[in-house]
């Protein structure tokens, strides 16, 4: 017993200390934002080929609006390739982007 348990935490309490790490700075949106919008929209929303999402406020609404109409040169998103509700993670991953960026403390925190 005293030995499975010595072994149990030298196996897990490294693992407990990368994985809440890890998991802090992975918002639920960034991988769908990654997947699907990051090739136009450029890494971590800055802008590419098509304009930056961050720097301000966005309406989750509004963006479900164009990504599932279109608008201009973004073509439609359909619900086969991205749900209502990742729709709503990737507004919440540029908030959270536009957060850090208003907050360079949280910034270093995060890096
Ligand atoms: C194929 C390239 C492409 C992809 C993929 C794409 N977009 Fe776009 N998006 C654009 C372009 C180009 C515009 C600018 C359209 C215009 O102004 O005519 C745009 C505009 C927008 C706007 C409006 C910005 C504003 O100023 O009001 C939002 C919001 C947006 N995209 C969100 C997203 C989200 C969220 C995703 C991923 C789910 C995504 N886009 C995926 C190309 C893309």
């Amino acid at each position: 017993m005293i030995l499975r348990f010595l072994i149990g935490a030298v196996v897990v309490f490294p693992l407990a200390i990368a994985t809440p790490a890890s998991a802090q700075e992975e918002h639920a949106g960034a991988e769908p934002y990654r997947l699907v919008c990051q090739t136009c929209h450029g890494e971590e929303a800055k802008g590419d080929v098509a304009p930056p999402l961050v720097g301000g406020a966005l309406d989750a609404d509004y963006v479900l609006a164009i990504v599932r109409e279109g608008f201009g040169q973004m073509p439609p998103i359909s619900t086969r390739e991205l749900t209502d509700d990742q729709v709503r993670d990737i507004v919440g991953y540029i908030d959270w982007l536009n957060e850090r960026a208003a907050d360079p403390a949280a910034t270093s925190r995060h890096r």
